[in-house]
This record gives C-alpha cells, sequence and structure tokens, in this order.
C-alpha cells in the first residue's frame, strides 16, 4: 500500500547496486545445514530445559555482535512528560501524547509517544506497542494527534516532502494501524516513530539517540546500528508502559512491519518483557533465513541498508555458509514467549523463507514443553495456523498490515493473554458443550456461545429463530466447533415485523462494539426466514452471507395460507397485530416480504444457502424458496438450494450438514480476503 512505493525505490536501488541479484528459482537453491538453536556455542548440547536461558543469552549476544551492533542499557536519565491527553473514539478511548527526554532540560534526542486506551472494563489493558514509519499524526484522522517534527522518508502519498511531515499526512497510514478496532478489541496501541529514534539514513551514526552512545573511532564492528537503536526505542518504550495504570504490563505485544519488524523481533528477542512477538513481513535480516538463498540476500542488505547492520557482519555478504547463527535463531530466541510470523507474496521478502525459519526455531519451543506450529506443510493462503506460542498466515495483497493481519494477531494474542469477551452476562450456562452466556440488550433476552478457539476476526453465525431445535443439523454446532460465536436475540413470535427489527438492530450493534465481526452469517430456519431476510434487506453490510432452512419467504403463504398450504390462523391474527396491518387487505398488499426485496442484497453479492424438503406441504417450494431462487439468479445474485426429495418440513437441517458448513466458510473467507486490502 502506501509503503509500497518507498519500498521500490530500495528494491530498485538494490537490483541497480546488487553483485549477486537475488535468486526467485526455488530450484537453484542450494543445499544449506542451519545451527543448531539446542546447542551451545561449544557444541555441546542442551539437555535440560533450564539451561535455555543461558543458551537464549549466547544467541542474542551472537546477534548483537555479529549482525544489528550492540543494544545499550537503559540511560540513566528518562524522563517523560505528558504532552497532551484526551478521549477518542467517540469516548471509547483516550489519547494521550508523552514525551520522552534523556537530558534533565529538554535538550538532545526525544521520542514522542502516542497511547490510545480502551477505557471500560478492560483496564488494565493489553497492549501492541511497535514503531511507525510516517509519524504519529499518520496513524489516525484523530485532529489531537501532533503532527511529527522528526525525519520521515519523503513520499508524497503521506505528504512527506524534505523529509518532514505536513497536517496532510493525518491519517494516511491509519489502515496499517486499525487504532479504532484494536479498541474494540479491547487492547491499547503505543506508537513512537522511528524517525524520532534514529533518522533512516547512513550518516556514520551521528543523529538520532546515537547521541547518547557515541561511536568511538573507528566505528568498533558490532556499534549499535540504527536497528539496533530502533529495537533500543522500543525497550524504552517498554519501561514506561511498566509504569502506565492503564496498561497490564505483562501482556504487551511488540509488532512490526517491514524493517520495523525487523525491528520488533530484535527488540522482542532481546527484551523479555515483550509477552509477545509479531515480526510481520521483515525480508532479509529479520525471518527469513539468511542461508536459503531466496531473495533479499546478505550482500544486498549490506550493501543498501549500511546502517542496519553492524561493520562484523559484512564479511556474510555472499558468504552466507559462514554465518555461526541463521534468523531461525533470533526467532527462537523469544522462546517460551509467543511469536506470530505472517507474509505476503513478495517475493523479495521470502515468504517460504519465514515459514521454514519458523519450523527451525520450533524445536526450541518443543524442548520447552511447549506447543509448536500445527502445520508441516506451508499453510495455503488464507489458512492461518497456531497453537498458543507459534502461529503463522500467509495472505494475498500487498505489503501491509492489514485489518486480516490484526485479525490474526488479535486472536493469537487473545489466546495467550486469556483474553474473553466480557457479556457482563447475567446468567451463564453452557450450549453443545460451550460457555453460553446470557444477558439483556434493547429489553429482550439474548445469549452468545463462545467458541473454545475463535476463529481470526471473531466471525459469527445468528439464528434468528428456533436457534436450538436443529443446531446440529443446521451446522451451527460445527461451526461453533469451528471457531464461530453462536448468537441470539428472543424477539418472541414477531414474524420479522419492523418493530422487532429495532431491536435485531441493537443486538447487531452490541456484538460488533463487543468486538465480533462486522458482519455474520444468518440463519433463518422456518418463519425464521421472515426475521432473517427482512434484517439482511436493511442490514447488507452486516451480513457475510445467508442460510434459509425451509424458509418462509412470503407470509401470504405461512401463516397466510392464501397459497398451497393450510397456513396457520393463530398465527396469522398475531402477524396481522405485530406488523400493525389494519386488515387481511393491507397484509395481502404488502410488497416487503423476502421474496420481494433481493434487490439490495444481489447488490451486495450476499450468497444465498437454501436447505428445502421438496414435499414440504406447510412451507411449500414453489410459493417461497423457488421464488427467491428464480428472482435471485435473474438478478445476478448467488444462490444454492440444497434438495431432500422425499422430506416435509421436518426435521430441518441436513444429516450431514458439511456441504452447508463448507459453503459458510468459503464465504467467510471470501469477506476475510476483502480484509487484506
Ligand atoms: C527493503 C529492504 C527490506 C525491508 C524493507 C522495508 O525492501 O530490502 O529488508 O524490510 O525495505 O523496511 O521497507
Amino acid at each position: 500500500m502506501k509503503l509500497i512505493t518507498f519500498l521500490l525505490s530500495f528494491c530498485g536501488l538494490s537490483l541497480a547496486a546488487s553483485a549477486r541479484p537475488p535468486n526467485y528459482d526455488e530450484s537453484k537453491v542450494a543445499p544449506y545445514t542451519l545451527p543448531d538453536p539446542l546447542a551451545f556455542k561449544d557444541g555441546a548440547k542442551l539437555t535440560s530445559r533450564d539451561q535455555w536461558p543461558r543458551r537464549r543469552a549466547e544467541i542474542i549476544a551472537l546477534f548483537e555482535d555479529q549482525m544489528y551492533g550492540v543494544i545499550p542499557p537503559k540511560p540513566a536519565l528518562v524522563r517523560t512528560e505528558l504532552l497532551e491527553s484526551g478521549d477518542a473514539f467517540d469516548g471509547r478511548a483516550t489519547r494521550k501524547q508523552l514525551r520522552m527526554w534523556f537530558a534533565g532540560d529538554n535538550t538532545g534526542p526525544k521520542i514522542d509517544w502516542l497511547l490510545y486506551l480502551p477505557k471500560g472494563a478492560t483496564n488494565p489493558a493489553p497492549a501492541f506497542v511497535g514503531l511507525n514509519f510516517y509519524g504519529n499524526h499518520a496513524v489516525h484522522s484523530d485532529p489531537a494527534l501532533r503532527v511529527t517534527d522528526a525525519w520521515l522518508r519523503d513520499d508524497p502519498q503521506l505528504a512527506i516532502a524534505n523529509n518532514r511531515a505536513s497536517d496532510q499526512g493525518r491519517g494516511r497510514d491509519a489502515a496499517n494501524w486499525q487504532a479504532e478496532y484494536l479498541i474494540t478489541r479491547g487492547y491499547a496501541l503505543v506508537t513512537a516513530c522511528y524517525g524520532d529514534i534514529d533518522p533512516d539514513f547512513d550518516d556514520g551514526y551521528t543523529n538520532g539517540v546515537h547521541v547518547l552512545f557515541p561511536p568511538p573511532k573507528p566505528i568498533p564492528g558490532n556499534y549499535t546500528t540504527s536497528l539496533a537503536a530502533w529495537a533500543w526505542g522500543l525497550m524504552r518504550g517498554m519501561d514506561m508502559l511498566e509504569k502506565e495504570p492503564a496498561i497490564d504490563a505483562r501482556k504487551v505485544a511488540v509488532i512490526g512491519l517491514s524493517r520495523l519488524g525487523k525491528t520488533a523481533l530484535l527488540a522482542g528477542a532481546k527484551d523479555d518483557r515483550f509477552a509477545v512477538v509479531i515480526p510481520v513481513q521483515t525480508g532479509g535480516g529479520g525471518t527469513p533465513l539468511a542461508k536459503r538463498d531466496y531473495g533479499e540476500n546478505v550482500a544486498l542488505e549490506n550493501k543498501n541498508f549500511p546502517h542496519w547492520f553492524c561493520g562484523n557482519f559484512r564479511k556474510y555478504s555472499d558468504n552466507e555458509a559462514a554465518l555461526p547463527f541463521d534468523q531461525h535463531m533470533l526467532l527462537a530466541a523469544c522462546a517460551p514467549r509467543p511469536l506470530y510470523v505472517s507474509s505476503f507474496p513478495g517475493q523479495w521478502f521470502d515468504p517460504y523463507g519465514e515459514f521454514l525459519s519458523m519450523k527451525a526455531a520450533e524445536p526450541v519451543y518443543a524442548f520447552l514443553g511447549l506447543p509448536g506450529l500445527p502445520a508441516t506443510e506451508w499453510p495455503a493462503e488464507m489458512s492461518p495456523v497456531s497453537s498458543t506460542h507459534l502461529g503463522y498466515h500467509r495472505r494475498p495483497g500487498e505489503h501491509a498490515v492489514t485489518k486480516y493481519d490484526w485479525e490474526c494477531y488479535l486472536a493469537f494474542t487473545d489466546r495467550a493473554f486469556n483474553k474473553k469477551i466480557d457479556w457482563q452476562p447475567t446468567q451463564t450456562d453452557t450450549w453443545q458443550g460451550f460457555t453460553r452466556d446470557r444477558f439483556t440488550v434493547d429489553g429482550c433476552p439474548c445469549w452468545v456461545a463462545t467458541p473454545k478457539t475463535p476463529r481470526p476476526g471473531n466471525p459469527w453465525v445468528w439464528c434468528l429463530e428456533f436457534p436450538e431445535a436443529f443446531d446440529t443439523r443446521t451446522g451451527a454446532a460445527k461451526l461453533v466447533e469451528d471457531g464461530y460465536f453462536y448468537v441470539h436475540m428472543s424477539v418472541g413470535n414477531t414474524f420479522g415485523c419492523p418493530t422487532a427489527q429495532a431491536h435485531l438492530d441493537a443486538f447487531c450493534r452490541h456484538l460488533v462494539a463487543k468486538g465480533l465481526n462486522p458482519k455474520g452469517t444468518l440463519i433463518g430456519v422456518s418463519r425464521g426466514g421472515l426475521y432473517a431476510y427482512r434484517f439482511a434487506v436493511r442490514n447488507p453490510d452486516k451480513v457475510v452471507c445467508l442460510y434459509g432452512d425451509a424458509p418462509v419467504c412470503d407470509f401470504k403463504s405461512w401463516p397466510g395460507g392464501k397459497g398451497k398450504g393450510p397456513g396457520s390462523k393463530g398465527d396469522w391474527v398475531e402477524l396481522l397485530k405485530c406488523y400493525a396491518f389494519k386488515d387481511d387487505a393491507e397484509a395481502l398488499a404488502f410488497k416487503e416480504n423476502p421474496v420481494d426485496l433481493l434487490e439490495p442484497l444481489a447488490k451486495a453479492g450476499i450468497p444465498l444457502i437454501h436447505v428445502v424438503g421438496d414435499v414440504d406441504d406447510v412451507v411449500p417450494v414453489e410459493e417461497n424458496t423457488a421464488l427467491i431462487e428464480q428472482r435471485y439468479k435473474a438478478l445476478g445474485g448467488t444462490i444454492s438450494v440444497f434438495h431432500k426429495p422425499t422430506v416435509g418440513h421436518h426435521p430441518h437441517g441436513l444429516d450431514d450438514p458439511k456441504p452447508v458448513v463448507d459453503l459458510i466458510k468459503t464465504y467467510t473467507t471470501r469477506w476475510d480476503i476483502e480484509n487484506c486490502k
């Protein structure tokens, strides 16, 4: 996305200047041997878990000495002053802007920190901390954000010229940070601009925080690089968070993209106060293996970014075999803490090498008795895999942190921090073996059944009527097993009438505000078809897909009994009352039955799934599903109808609901892909 222009300039430069061009041919990757993270420098194998801290320290010292340079200790003097604070995001968050100084008199380098803290029940909150490329003011369009005065890389899209920000850059990097979404999910966001810590160019380490630990001359081979300085900056952020009462300092995940992903990995490996480490699409010198010659190589890294890697690293240019370590060891140095890696299809960034690097780090987790990455093969795009300790996904799209990426990280950190949505239940029971919270919204009883391991993005299934009667046959139980939330609101026998719809709208808003996905899957069983369709039509942006099971699609058919079926007299009388129809004639003239309302659904591209018994004499197929099918297809919509040739209205669902479950998952993934943009 925005990063791409600035990346391309680098990649172009690298290709032109390189002695050895990047290899993009898998068949040309020469065999390589990786050093064993579970053997000490002297070759002795680790024999017990309590030796790991010593080996870990050895690994970190090796990386500092040979690759990134030494990360200096915390300076004697650090002062943080509050520049501004206030309400943000309609009162859902508190914003704090802090300035960190390293001298008593407001001179020398400073780091400006931005904190968005969730308000309400989640205090003290878990947090994500990461450095940004374009200034804190670019993280959100929030007008109170101070425009940075830090050095920035020029980028017209971000309104940065002459290495300086301007007000027009406000919010331009918001998609990468998803600040409001993080708040919704109960997390704080903490960020600072990397240019505040060290401007990203080769100046012999004279500017930025380097003035606090100036290099002797000649510059030693393991002197603090810019990457090490940025990592040092993140560690100073952690010092600050330890004193921030609104944040739970034991639950801080460190994150970063690209060179700032290398930074997050280095800081996370070094400083075990970071509880979870999330390096994103780091490129060479971060997550991918160096000895596997694919994409950016050591010579290119040294040549193009001499200030990122220390003098000692030069000797490995075109000589990766001589490296006494590889990047899997930096990943392993995060153990026993959870680590999440994610890739996009940029060859330069060697996505497959990122996966292999994780797999090579995994034995350390196993040695420590911790679960590994549940994948033996490289997972396909949009198929995230994770245990409590190692997680990985890859997705289509650009070099960026997308909403989908955040959903995956949040699923992982929720698990690591044992963070669950607090529904503030008045009662809790179980449904199909899952915890179910009961609470009230808009005066109506509601419940939510929570999956054991939510699928990234917290997808949900909402059966609007009879949610428990056929919950196995509709596939609802299987979906919850696979990570979907199952939700319900009781609005009584109200046939999808306008007053009931207002309650359903409020319920949906509540679910999303609590952190469920902005879109869900609706199930309309029998008369529930009226509820589901009429909700979907008014809220097409809230619906992934709609599954009707022998659904009523026209109340004239049922309960009206104006067609082939007998209808239901009592229900018809009820319906007239609920919809406030004066008489039969007014009800019969009503043009807002599901069969009349398909256009907005087709326009929004909402796929429909119907399951029908062909000999249904209560809700006859030809007056309901057949009409929907014919009209939806005519509108260009997608509809799959599953027929049960000898079955009547009951039983609902399928003996084996797998085909329906699979379709719902496919449609969920389709929506997830939208979030990769
Ligand atoms: C270049 C570089 C990568 C780096 C990326 C970035 O592509 O080669 O190693 O991660 O820039 O930080 O943007």
